[in-house]
């Protein structure tokens, strides 16, 4: 079984989508091992994000992931990074596939609705920044 982490980002969750976008988590077979609801401070946005600080839209990003809560998830399951990335489709709304989570409720490239772990090493990274071992079930 492979972990995640899976963010439900401050235009959803402002929206009511959170549950529609939980229901596509477990209609899809994906476990749920934690689950939180969170209002980032800067800081925490910053560190977060810090593989992006140079990026041009880094100040935009930390801007809108602390603009309201997100809610944050571990989840679980065979190929569970592969598998959520493909839930939520491409970065940006106007490409990603019909019927992925950034196409159905994205608003633009930065107002995506949904975050996923990009590979094994950054999962771990992300899980263990907002979960500890005994936050997560099996
Ligand atoms: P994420 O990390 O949120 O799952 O998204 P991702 O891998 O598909 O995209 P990434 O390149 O890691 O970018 C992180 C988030 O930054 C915002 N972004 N804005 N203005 C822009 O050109 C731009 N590009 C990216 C998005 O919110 C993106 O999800
Ligand atoms: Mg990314």
């Amino acid at each position: 079984m492979e972990r995640t982490l899976a963010i439900i980002k401050p235009d959803a969750v402002e929206r009511n989508l959170v549950g529609e976008i939980i229901k596509r988590i477990e209609a899809a077979g994906l476990r749920l091992c934690a689950l939180r609801i969170k209002h980032l401070t800067r800081r925490e946005a910053e560190r977060f994000y810090e593989v992006h600080q140079e990026r041009p839209f880094f100040k935009s990003l930390c801007d809108y992931m602390t603009s309201g809560p997100i809610v944050i998830a571990v989840l679980g399951g065979d190929n569970a990074i592969k598998r959520w990335r493909e839930l939520m489709g491409a970065t940006d709304p106007a490409k990603a596939a019909p019927g992925t989570i950034r196409n159905d409720f994205g608003l633009d490239v930065e107002k995506n609705a949904s975050h996923g772990s990009d590979a094994p090493e950054t999962a771990a990274r992300e899980v263990a920044f907002f979960f500890s071992a005994v936050d997560l079930v099996d």
